[in-house]
């Protein structure tokens, strides 16, 4: 009868277990990531993928700190991190998604004084932009 080599099959069950956790795990975020790309796409009727690669392609990360965007570190506007949270835009109109699209064309048109320059968004860029800032909770 062959000797139960006890620690090396506790070693195996164990690296199994952590690796069943840590898949666990992935597909966990995975899920809550694709939940919120969903609902921010039924709110704004645009694509948060699309909106996080205009967004890099924007001045935005010069002034703003943006989570999941690379280099945008800013410091000239409020950081946009847990934007879905924010109850108003540029503390003046309800942060919701008709008023954000409308902010992210042109933000004069809500308050004329706002240090955010218009940049030449158009609409079906503002409501990709405006996903991808309302996957951000
Ligand atoms: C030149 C700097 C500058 C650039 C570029 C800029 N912003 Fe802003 N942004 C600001 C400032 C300043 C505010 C605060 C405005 C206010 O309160 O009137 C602001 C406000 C906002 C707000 C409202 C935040 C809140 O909590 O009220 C959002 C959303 C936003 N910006 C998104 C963007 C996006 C997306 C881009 C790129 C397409 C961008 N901004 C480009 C300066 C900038």
């Amino acid at each position: 009868m062959p000797r139960l080599r006890t620690p090396a099959a506790l070693a195996l069950l164990a690296g199994v277990a952590v690796f069943g956790l840590g898949a666990g795990l992935t597909a966990n975020h995975f899920e809550a990531k694709g939940r919120l790309e969903k609902r921010a796409q039924a709110l704004t009727g645009g694509d948060p993928v699309t909106g996080r690669a205009a967004i890099e392609q924007r001045p935005c990360g010069g002034c703003h700190q943006i989570p999941g965007v690379r280099g945008a570190s800013g410091k000239v506007g409020p950081p946009l991190a847990a934007f879905a949270q924010r109850t108003y835009i540029g503390g003046r109109v309800n942060n919701a998604p008709e008023n954000l699209i409308l902010w992210l064309q042109d933000p004069h048109a809500i308050d004329p004084q706002s240090a955010m320059p218009p940049m030449g968004i158009g609409p079906r860029e503002a409501r990709d932009i405006a996903a991808y800032l309302y996957t951000l909770k």
